[in-house]
């Protein structure tokens, strides 16, 4: 009989890459793919532990299957990404309704962790780091996933340790894969029809893969993937401004399918606050980076991310951080409030007051959503590319992204999911440009 298998998947792209490549390696032992977590036979939440109550959510989710399944067969419940790491065995004494717990550096050995426990019954709790041996297993498994749009992890961990987050202890010390590892994953994402590849790291452009003296950085695998005929567009994420390095810059003056989106956190204005937070880098040399990038290709825009409200923020700090905005323009932002994290070394610090936080972060949002609302309106009426990924649950309409990952809603048939199209943009929203397919990117005009 096939087994069922759901993953309920939060936090990053690196949890969904991890989520796909957990489906594509237990189908070996076989287990399908279900989309209804109420026929499932393995349950697995692939958890986040950046901010807030992230260990409540996972017990509050498995008290939710737990109702569910009162009056049936339990499935094996499994815990898996950074929450399971960060607490391990802990979660295996306070719900024992959960069965394994599983850290993302020990998913090589999920099928026989799953295996063992069909046989002995038994507990377990993998969350060693061994993100050698983890990439080692996933690449002699093919990589299934069959989106036009896809992601590849070519990096993982962190060595960076800024004081509020949690990475560098749940995913590890810094690691890229091997360069051949990973276009041999481009091959087979090719073959199933990906024309978009997103590579991705904790910090992806600290990539350095050593072969025989010659050291492989982000921009020499960006080059490689640019000879792929198929691979329409190229992106990366996410990056920290320390390690964007000359070469990497360079590589905007050469590529012609890496995007022209820029997604380089700030985390704040102030060079105080980026102090206090070990970011290793001054607003200064963030706004060199832009500068050279801009100088390279005016069309380049930038999205980060932005935390507000971290202990001894003032005023002129925040003030510093709008000033940034407004100077920037950033496109697409994150912004969120910071939360004290377990184990970091501003986990015990003592916190703006919470409703000048929400006033701050209020502010912001209002800024930031601005420039995306006028950025959008400014597309009114003209034309842009789209790589259509998908067509709308309506069965009518097609989704896409622009260059800088705009979503586009239009009219259009199905034949051109995969192309790349040119929609005429008639409105818009905070989010969506909406629109109607005016030619085939390839097709000449008369
Ligand atoms: N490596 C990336 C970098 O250097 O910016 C960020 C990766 S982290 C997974 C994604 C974002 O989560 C960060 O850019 C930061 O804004 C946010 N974040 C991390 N820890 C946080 C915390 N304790 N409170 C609020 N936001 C946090
Ligand atoms: Fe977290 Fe800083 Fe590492 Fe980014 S660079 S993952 S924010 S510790
Ligand atoms: Fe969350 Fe872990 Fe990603 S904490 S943001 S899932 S690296």
């Amino acid at each position: 009989m096939v087994k069922k298998i759901f993953i309920k998947t939060f936090g990053c792209q690196m949890n969904e890459y991890d989520s796909n490549r957990i489906y594509d390696s237990v189908k070996k032992i076989g287990f399908e793919k279900t989309d209804k977590y109420e026929d499932a036979n393995c349950y697995i939440l692939n958890t986040c532990h950046i901010r807030d109550k992230a260990k409540e959510k996972v017990y509050h989710e498995i008290g939710r299957v737990k109702k569910k399944f009162r009056f049936q067969k339990k499935p094996i419940v499994i815990v898996a990404g950074c929450v399971a790491q960060a607490e391990n065995q802990e979660m295996l004494k306070r719900e024992p309704y959960i069965d394994i717990v599983i850290g993302p550096q020990a998913y090589h050995k999920i099928n026989d962790t799953i295996l063992n426990y069909f046989k002995k019954k038994k507990k377990y709790d993998e969350t060693e780091f061994d993100t050698i041996s983890k990439f080692n297993y996933l690449s002699k498994i093919k990589n299934k996933d069959s989106k036009i749009s896809s992601f590849l992890t070519i990096q993982e961990g962190c060595d960076k340790f800024c004081h509020f987050c949690v990475v560098p202890y749940t995913r590890g010390p810094e690691y890229s894969r091997p360069f051949t590892q990973i276009i041999k994953e481009v091959v087979e994402l090719i073959q199933n029809g990906t024309k978009e590849i997103i590579l991705l790291g904790q910090n992806v452009n600290a990539y350095s893969y050593r072969e025989k003296n010659k050291e492989f950085r982000l921009s020499d695998l960006i080059l490689e993937l640019e000879k792929f005929s198929e691979i329409e567009r190229i992106r990366y994420t996410t990056s920290h401004p320390k390690d964007m390095t000359e070469d990497l810059l360079n590589v905007y003056k050469k590529s012609k399918k890496l995007m022209p989106l820029v997604h380089l956190p700030v985390q704040s204005g102030s060079n105080k606050i980026l102090k206090l937070m070990n970011r290793k880098h001054t607003i200064e040399e963030y706004l060199k980076i832009y500068k050279k990038l801009k100088d390279i290709n005016p069309n380049i825009e930038f999205s980060s991310d932005f935390i507000i409200g971290y202990p001894q923020e003032e005023e002129e700090d925040f003030k510093d951080t709008l000033r940034l905005v407004k100077n920037i323009k950033f496109v697409n932002s994150y912004s969120f409030i910071f939360s004290p994290r377990p184990g970091t070394v501003a986990a015990d610090l003592d916190l703006v007051d919470k409703s000048q936080s929400k006033a701050r972060l209020e502010i912001i949002q209002k800024l930031l959503f601005e420039y995306q609302i006028s950025k959008n309106k400014s597309l009114e009426q003209k034309i842009v590319n789209v790589l259509v990924e998908n067509q709308m649950k309506d069965k009518v309409k097609l989704f896409g992204r622009t260059e800088h990952m705009t979503s586009v809603i239009f009219d259009g048939g199905i034949e051109n999911i995969g192309k790349i199209v040119q929609v005429e943009i008639s409105s818009s929203s905070q989010n969506s440009l909406f629109g109607k397919i005016k030619r085939n990117y390839n097709q000449k005009v008369a």
